[in-house]
Order: C-alpha cells, then structure tokens, then sequence
C-alpha cells in the first residue's frame, strides 16, 4: 500500500542525509538550506546572523526559495522553448491569493513575475506595490475573480486601470462586459473558459458542475463581442483546470481540449496572443513527490504547438498563474514538543505547543499531508507517534485521520523541536492573519529570512499577537493596568 511520505519513517538514527532539495539532516540537527533551525531555539553552535535565541513557535518565512522557485520554472520553459523551436514567450505570474503577505508579493515582483490577483482587497495591493516602485509598467496583472457590475470590485479595476496599463480583466461571465465597455477606458481582457476538473472532450467540460467560466459557446459570444467593441482587445484564453495536479497525463489531457479552442478562437480573433493554463502546477508537499517538470512544460508546449499548426494559428505565449508553486516551500512552522502522553492509546502523543487546525486548515478540513521533520534528536533512535495540538478539539491532530501515512520522531523529548514544511501556500490565508484563532490562542511570531549576495542570512522579527490582542479583538475592554 502507498501511502504519502511525510518524514522519517524508521525507528532507526536518521544519518547525515538530504530529504529533498532544501530539508537535509546534519550531525543530529536539521537545516533548511544552510539554515540551523533548531539554532532559533537552542542556540549554541556558530551564530548565524540573528544574535539571540526565540521563543517557540515560530514561522519561517524563506525568502530566497521564492526566488529559486520562479527562477527555475523560467529555466525549463526557456529550455524547452529552444529545444521544441516553440514560437511563443513563457509568462510566469504569481497568484496571490495563495500567499498575499506584503514580504511575498515584494519578493515574487522583485524576481519579475506577473501578478494575478481575484479582489478588490488585492486591487489595493497592486496600488501598494505601484507606489513603491516594485510593479512597473510593463507588468502584466491579470484580474479574475468574479466581477459583477456594481460591485467594489468591479469599481476599483476601472479605477486601477487609469493608473496601470497593463491590467488584464479576464472575463468570468458575460455580465462583467458591460461596465468595462461603458467605461471607454482601452482595455486588454482575457476569457475564461469553463473547464475546472477532470474531463476529455469539451462536451464534457460544458456540462461540468463548475461555477468558474463560460462554455464554449458563450466564450464565442463573447469573443465577438469584445470584436465588435472599440475599446476591448482580446489577449488572454484563461484555461483552468486544477491545483495540485501531480499526474502529468491527467493535467495534459484536461488541457488538450481547451486548446483546440483557443485554436479556433484565434482563427477568428488574431489579437488573442496567450494561452493561460492558469494553475494547477504541482509542489512537493510530501517526500514522495514525483513530477517532472520539465517533460510536462516539453508535452504542453509540443501539444499547444501541434494543436495550433493543425489549425493554421500561430503557437501562442503561454502563462502560468503559480500560487501553490510560487510559496507551497518557503514557509514552515516549528513548534516544541511539550508533553508525552501514554494514556494506553494506540500510539504516544506528543503534544506540541500551537495548533494544527489553525495553522494548517487544509490538514483537518482536506486531510492534506505536509513534512513533518525534527529540528533536533535527529541522531537519536524514533518511534512511530501522533501528534495533537494545544486546543480541545479532537481534530487537531497529524497525521490527519484517515491518513495511512506513520509519522516517526525522536524517542528522545528533551527541549524536542518539530517542524511543519511546505505549509506557505492557502494555509495562513485560510487560518486568517491576525484575529481569534480556534481556543483563542495567539498568533506565533514570524521570522522573514533572506540572504545578503553574500550568501549571509537576515533576518526580520514580525512579533505575533499578545493575549491582549486576541482580547481586545473578540470586544474585552482591557483597563490599562
Ligand atoms: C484563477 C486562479 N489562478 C491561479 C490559481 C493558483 O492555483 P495553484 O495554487 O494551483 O497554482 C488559482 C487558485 O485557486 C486560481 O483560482
């Protein structure tokens, strides 16, 4: 049986070993990249730069895996792109709704990537960022999302578009047309088809039970429409089909039929230039992550390439909006092990000092398996375990419970440290930041670490909330004392 990797899985020392491309084990400790972890607790050893120790928990927030990771996505499509001969460009944008914190957006920018966004709270953002000089002109931001004339939303785009050209509306239903025509502002917009889930043929995909996008006739109306309207040009096909897909066959075949429309539709609207697959791009969540990047981006584009030649349209550029990619591995979340309970249950507790449920909504409310790893006790013997969170709340526990997957730490709980990986993307966002959390328990403190050209890490504290901030927002007058 196969079950998803999530650690250590032998009662055996782990020995001096690379886990995946960031997470290895050293003399006992376990490092992110260079990084001590278990250092931010224990100290001792070399300093790394940060000069104290903190209290746990703690969030980590790794500023140059984002970096790294748009970098390399850039890397296959350009290699591909020269090696298949593909006449398009690659466009890399970032959904922000997977991560929207300030430090992410500055980073995803500052690495050149395009900006997707769904709200008018993001419209705002996209203000922000303008402001300090960190989104050019030239940059495209793709507005989804539903639109409905009236709506703040809908207000705020046309507003965002007096300031930045390059703001690209896709359209989500017919009824978000009017307002932009009305508004005799120029725009480029984009269509989005109805095409979310598993499907062969586009049949199927008209008659899927998906609130996102039109089917394949409306898009055609809507085609012509923008055609026959002065101020609208059509750039952008948007076709998405998932989040998370690791089987490349699957996320390929749910495309192919997507792209035969946006063939046909090119023939007949010669400004449509790019062809937007939107997200869907798998992350390794686990250890047993197996997806090929770069045979994926090989198939998409010989596909996309022999599809349009067979209907006499240029290959299109080719956008990703990469949210789960972009920040699934910059972000962890260490906790200590505070108690170890053997009540007679099938396994020990180990109970650490935060919550699962609230840190990681996806564990409990979609049984979503993360990296569970040891920062410290890494050369001592383990032993299969669960562990449970602070609150009274009988899901709070990991391995999620219909999991198969052990999960194995260290016999050894003296000053234990644990650490949650590849939590960066949805996970905060669906917790909420800032607030009152489930059993009122405060926000932990952030660490955001970046690294100098010299390789030398810096680090920013971002204090979590205090008792009396969680008070104060559930309305308890607190007297100054
Ligand atoms: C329109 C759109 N684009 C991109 C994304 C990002 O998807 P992923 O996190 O799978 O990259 C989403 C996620 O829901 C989305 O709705």
């Amino acid at each position: 049986m196969t079950h998803p990797i999530v650690g250590w899985e032998r009662e055996t020392p782990v020995p001096n070993y690379k886990f995946n491309d960031y997470l290895s084990a050293r003399d006992g400790r376990l490092f992110y990249e260079d990084l001590d972890l278990a250092q931010l607790f224990t100290g001792g050893r070399q300093d790394q730069g940060l000069g104290k120790t903190l209290p746990s928990p703690l969030e980590i927030i790794y500023l140059p895996k984002i970096r790294e990771k748009i970098k390399t996505m850039r890397q296959i499509f350009a290699e591909v792109i020269e090696e298949i001969g593909y006449e398009g460009q690659f466009h890399y944008a970032y959904a922000s709704k997977a991560n929207a914190a300030e430090e992410v957006v500055r980073t995803t920018l500052g690495a050149g990537a395009h900006h997707e966004m769904s709200s008018p709270v993001d419209v705002e953002i996209v203000r922000l960022m303008i402001a300090a000089g960190l989104l050019p002109p030239e940059r495209m931001v793709i507005a989804n999302g539903f639109k409905p004339p009236g709506t703040i939303y809908d207000d705020k785009l046309i507003q965002l578009r007096r300031e930045h050209e390059n703001l690209i509306p896709v359209i989500e239903d017919l009824c978000e047309m009017p307002p932009l025509i009305d508004s005799q502002l120029n725009f480029e917009v984009g269509l989005r088809q109805k095409c979310y889930g598993p499907h062969q043929n586009q049949a199927e995909m008209d008659t899927a039970h998906s609130r996102f996008g039109m089917d394949a006739a409306t898009i055609q109306k809507a085609a012509q429409i923008i055609a026959e309207t002065p101020n609208l040009t059509l750039k952008i096909y948007h076709a998405m089909v998932g989040s998370q897909i690791t089987d490349g066959d699957d996320f390929l075949a749910w495309l192919k039929p997507t792209m035969e429309i946006y063939a046909q539709l090119r023939q007949r609207h010669p400004s449509l230039s790019i062809f937007d697959f939107g997200g869907g791009m798998p992350v390794p969540m686990t250890l047993d992550f197996d997806f090929d990047y770069h045979t994926f981006v090989r198939r998409l584009l010989t596909t996309l390439q022999e599809i349009c030649r067979a209907h006499g349209v240029p290959s299109p550029d080719v956008m990703g909006e990469f949210g789960r990619y972009t920040t699934s591995e910059h972000g962890a979340h260490l906790f200590k092990v505070t108690t170890v309970k053997e009540n007679n249950s099938r396994l020990p507790w180990y109970i650490i000092n935060g919550s699962i449920m609230t840190s990681f909504p996806d564990s409990w409310a979609l049984s979503e398996h993360f990296i569970v790893l040891p920062l410290n006790h890494l050369d001592k013997p383990f032993r299969q375990v669960h562990l449970g969170g602070m609150t009274c709340d009988s899901d709070d526990v990991y391995p999620p419970k219909p999991s198969q997957s052990p999960l194995y730490l260290p016999v050894e709980t003296e000053d234990l440290y644990i650490g949650f990986f590849s939590i960066g993307a949805y996970q905060e966002m669906l917790g909420g930041v800032r607030g009152s959390k489930h059993c009122v328990l405060p926000e932990a403190n952030e660490l955001i670490i970046d690294q100098a050209s010299n390789g030398d890490y810096q680090f920013q504290i971002l204090p979590g909330q205090r008792t009396n901030d969680v008070l104060a927002n559930l309305g308890y007058r607190i007297e100054r004392r």
